[in-house]
């Protein structure tokens, strides 16, 4: 049974223990909700994929408490350090070169030489990884293919029993997953747009690659960016003034009159933080068989706004095979 409760030291410390047996517990990030194993331990690695029946080529996210437990599994330089320690605690996952020999289950990187490292600011995940004291690998805590979680509830609706243990933090704050920012190239490049803009990053590092959407023809460099990743039951109509009568809307701003189903406003004031921080939550809840589609308003495509465009693109992509 999966059990959601009060988290005190007690349940941090079970958390903990449940690691260091090679189980899976769910706790949150500033993100959304990650599903944890212990990075070094081949059994528990499988364990996840298992329970989000997620395909192994797609690598897996190392959290650790701080820098300097990073710099045991990735190979930083002064400007990745530089990066990591105005950014961390934080949104930002940092893919560098692998340390060899660093201990970690090749299950995590899927095969690269390359490892993503992030340390999360969320309150909770900082004691889990303080009391843990090694690498946890946490993808987000759905079942492959379905929108991230960003309460405790979505996390045992989406995997049931297959968590034991759900340290519940309530509603989280960014609501979207990582900036993922590769450095392992002469050139910087956003693997995945998130929560830490571009402009952001830009300004500490100049001018950075858009790796974020893969050309047609060639391999994607980082498996995340798979088109069907991020994907609600029903199909979804983006770019959208005009919902239909038999669609629900996600509006942004003040909805007005319209003819939808069902409206809900990602942000009712136009900001696109909230509407971030609203977007999985809001596609969850509209997604019912009752509905034709979502259709989804034109969503400002500055700042996190890129990153919300970018998960609402891939969720159409998802039904358009
Ligand atoms: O906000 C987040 O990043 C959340 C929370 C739980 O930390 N985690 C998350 O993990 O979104 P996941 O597994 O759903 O996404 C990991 C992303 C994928 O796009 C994956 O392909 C990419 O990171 N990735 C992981 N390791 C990589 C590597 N070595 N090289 C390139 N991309 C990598
Ligand atoms: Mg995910």
């Amino acid at each position: 049974m999966s059990t959601s409760i009060p988290v005190d030291e007690t349940v941090i410390a079970e958390a903990a223990t449940r690691l260091g047996d090679g189980g899976l517990v769910a706790f949150p990030t500033e993100t959304v909700y990650g599903l944890g194993a212990d990075a070094r331990n081949d059994e528990a690695v499988a364990r996840i994929f298992a329970a989000k029946e997620r395909p192994r080529f797609n690598p897996l996210i190392v959290h650790v408490a701080d820098r300097s437990a990073a710099e045991v599994f990735g190979a930083f330089t002064d400007n990745s350090r530089a990066i990591a320690d105005h950014f961390w605690p934080g949104p930002l996952t940092l893919v560098l070169p692998c340390r060899p020999d660093c201990g970690l289950s090749l299950l995590v990187s899927a095969g690269l030489d390359t490892v993503a490292l992030r340390v999360p600011a969320h309150p909770l995940a900082q004691e889990l990884l303080a009391r843990f004291a090694g690498p946890v690998a946490a993808p987000s805590a759905n079942r492959a293919g379905e929108i991230s979680p960003t309460r405790a509830v979505h996390v045992t609706d989406s995997l049931g029993d297959a968590v034991g243990l759900v340290l519940d933090g309530g509603d989280c704050i960014v609501g979207l997953e990582s900036t993922v920012l590769d450095l392992c190239g002469a050139r910087p490049a956003i693997l995945r747009h998130g929560a830490i803009t571009r402009e952001q990053l830009e300004r500490r590092l100049g001018d950075i690659e858009d790796a974020s959407i893969p050309e047609a023809e060639t391999a994607p460099r980082s498996p995340g960016q798979i088109a069907r990743h991020y994907a609600p039951k029903i199909p979804i109509r983006i770019d959208a003034t005009d919902p239909r009568a038999d669609e629900a809307y996600a509006a942004f701003g003040d909805p007005g009159a319209n003819d939808a189903a069902a409206t809900l406003s990602l942000s009712p004031s136009g900001d696109v933080i909230e509407a971030a921080a609203r977007l999985f939550a809001t596609l969850r809840a509209l997604d019912r068989s009752e509905f034709a589609g979502i259709a989804v308003a034109p969503i400002p495509d500055v700042g996190i706004g890129r990153a919300v465009n970018d998960r609402l693109r891939r969720a159409t992509a998802a039904h358009a095979d």
